[in-house]
């Protein structure tokens, strides 16, 4: 069945739904698929969406749809070419390295296992060990590699501490407190363009707890992470492809319905419905949901009824953070050393400390031999509200910013314009929001159960922000996209049906004395 049959099918399931209301609650796939369009609609065609139509597949459920609004699938991991023609390359806008690997025999990133099987082409980055002696300042070349050194100690103490605070069951804090409260908040630019590049990855309210335990589960193989390193994606097929290439080993064409972005989602005791802005509607048993947070939370998407209290705070209690890469392309590379190996202090990146914390803050040149040697491509990266206020500004004055910063670092250098330029606008993109999701230390265990939880045992939710140790991450979409899976399979199969469950009510983590 082809694109437009669905369509025609979804048209003729308009006008039957009515006899679809008197379904039984745990319909087995094969008597709902009479009926309805699919057991199972999967809103989303990134990780999570992916790999949950993989496990309904391995589970011997084959009626679901994946309904995506972009043509493709992958999400967030989304390439782009970038340079002028001769000098072209596939970078990426979303994410680009598998963070923490694996150790020896130990427990893998599942990412890195789908890259190996994929036989993705990847690169070793290191992101603590490449900036070596890469430092500027509104100065120009300023050698401040011993405060980068006791802000990487800063760091592995903030956590030491949030582990301490985790055991004494302590209230959790602001990242940025936990800083001050161990007597590392910065107070030079210089030592704060060190914490950024620590933190500031997700630079919105940041929980101390939570983003301890995040780093931790990934990459402190002491408790179960993968490895300390991290792999950069150089695929000329762009990092998706992994994503895509696994898919097609199952995915049947009528099990996916690109180019169609939902607008509502209607959910009753016997079933849902989805409509989309191009006015298809479909109706299943179940939805798995795997819009970003941050999509959930703008409300781009309309739920029938609204959705209830607790899901509401749970959505509204996180964070959705923007992290921003800017691309230059330069007729040819005028700053960090090219001939040098990552594996030697290749000064692949570059920390700017500007009087403004944040100001384009964080260099990374693809311009090395490991990665794109000559491409004369560098880019700057800009998180939270800065990213927010670029994606207002038109290209050219950021890039005119972008090349006062590099003119402040290169003082003595005559600086050509750049051949190219190029930066995604993920805030204010309606199929994003922002980047990745974060936990603010408001947010509490039962607001991420509820997160995670069933609504009426017909909407399931799963993506990168309901993964409790991996939230942010590529593996955490992985590990959610599966595990949800799974236990809808358990609903879907009747061999034992258990929603995940809420909290009515989030309670204060410690009652306040008052
Ligand atoms: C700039 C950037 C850098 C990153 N760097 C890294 C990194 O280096 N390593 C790492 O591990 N992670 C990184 N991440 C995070 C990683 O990309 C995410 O954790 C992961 O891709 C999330 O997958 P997902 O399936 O949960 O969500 P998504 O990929 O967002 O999938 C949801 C899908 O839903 C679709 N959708 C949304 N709204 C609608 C609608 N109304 N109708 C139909 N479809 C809709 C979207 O198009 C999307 O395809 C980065 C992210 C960004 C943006
Ligand atoms: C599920 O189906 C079984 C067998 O068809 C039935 O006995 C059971 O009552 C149903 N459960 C619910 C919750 O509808
Ligand atoms: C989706 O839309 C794009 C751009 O409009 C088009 O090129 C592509 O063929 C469409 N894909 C499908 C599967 O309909
Ligand atoms: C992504 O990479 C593929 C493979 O190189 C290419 O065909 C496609 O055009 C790229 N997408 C964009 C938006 O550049
Ligand atoms: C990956 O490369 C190996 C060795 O070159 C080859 O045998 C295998 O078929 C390739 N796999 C894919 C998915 O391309
Ligand atoms: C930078 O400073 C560090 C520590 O003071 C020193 O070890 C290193 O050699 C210096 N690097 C350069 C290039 O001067
Ligand atoms: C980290 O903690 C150790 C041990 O308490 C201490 O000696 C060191 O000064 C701390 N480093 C920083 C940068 O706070
Ligand atoms: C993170 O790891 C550090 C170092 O192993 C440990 O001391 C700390 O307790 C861990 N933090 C959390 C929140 O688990
Ligand atoms: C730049 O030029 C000035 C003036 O000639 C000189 O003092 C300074 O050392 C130069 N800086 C670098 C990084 O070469």
């Amino acid at each position: 069945m082809g694109f437009s049959a669905i369509l025609r099918h979804a048209a003729l399931c308009v006008l039957l739904s009515a006899a679809s209301i008197a379904l039984p609650q745990n319909s087995t796939a094969a008597s709902s698929s009479s009926r309805k369009d699919a057991a199972v609609l999967i809103l989303g065609g990134g990780v999570a969406g992916v790999i949950a139509a993989r496990t309904l597949y391995q589970q011997g459920i084959t009626n679901f749809i994946i309904v995506e609004a972009r043509d493709e699938l992958g999400g967030r991991m989304q390439n782009y070419t970038f340079g002028v023609p001769g000098k072209q390359y596939t970078i990426e806008l979303g994410p680009n390295w598998i963070q923490g690997t694996q150790t020896g025999d130990g427990p893998a990133n599942p990412i890195y296992l789908l890259a190996q099987k994929h036989n993705l082409t990847t690169a070793y980055n290191d992101l603590y060990g490449s900036i070596c002696t890469s430092f500027y300042d509104y100065n120009g070349y300023n050698n401040y590699s011993d405060v980068f050194s006791d802000a990487v100690d800063a760091y592995t103490n903030t956590t030491i501490a949030a582990g301490e605070r985790l055991d004494q069951q302590l209230v959790d804090l602001n990242l940025q407190t936990g800083y001050a409260i161990i007597g590392a908040a910065s107070k030079t630019p210089q030592e704060a363009v060190c914490t950024y590049y620590q933190v500031d990855w997700a630079p919105e309210e940041t929980s101390w707890i939570a983003s301890s335990w995040n780093n931790n589960f990934t990459y402190d193989t002491d408790v179960g992470g993968f490895s300390d390193s991290n792999d950069m994606c150089i695929d000329q097929r762009g990092f998706k492809v992994i994503i895509q290439e696994e898919a097609q080993e199952f995915l049947e064409p009528q099990q996916l319905l690109l180019n169609h972005t939902i607008n509502k989602i209607a959910y009753s005791d016997t079933g849902v419905t989805v409509t989309t802005t191009e006015g298809t509607s479909l109706t299943a048993d179940y939805v798995l949901c795997t819009f970003s947070v941050g999509v959930l939370q703008y409300g781009d998407v309309l739920f029938e009824p609204t959705l209830p209290s607790w899901k509401i705070e749970a959505i509204q209690s996180t964070v959705m953070a923007t992290y921003t890469k800017i691309f230059l392309q330069f007729p040819e590379n005028f700053w960090f050393d090219t001939q040098a190996s990552i594996h030697s202090c290749p000064k692949s990146m570059a920390l700017y400390a500007d009087k403004q914390r944040g100001r384009y803050p964080v260099w990374q040149s693809l311009d090395i031999v490991d990665f794109f040697p000559d491409s004369g491509i560098v880019f700057v990266t800009v998180t939270g509200d800065f990213s927010v206020r670029i994606e207002a500004l038109p290209d050219e004055q950021v890039q005119d910013e972008v090349m006062d910063v590099l003119r402040a670092m290169f003082p003595n250098v005559t600086i050509p314009e750049p051949l190219d330029f190029h930066f995604p606008r993920w805030n204010s993109n309606p199929l994003f929001r922002g980047s990745y999701s974060n936990w603010p230390a408001s947010f509490v265990g039962g607001h991420w159960e509820n997160l995670r939880a069933t609504v009426a045992d017909r909407l399931w939710f799963a993506g990168e922000a309901t993964s409790l140790k991996y939230f942010g991450f590529l593996h955490g979409a992985y590990f959610e996209g599966l595990d949800v899976a799974q236990q809808m399979a358990g609903c879907i199969q009747g061999s034992g049906c258990a929603t995940l469950q809420h909290v009515q009510n989030v309670m204060n983590a410690q009652p306040y004395p008052i």
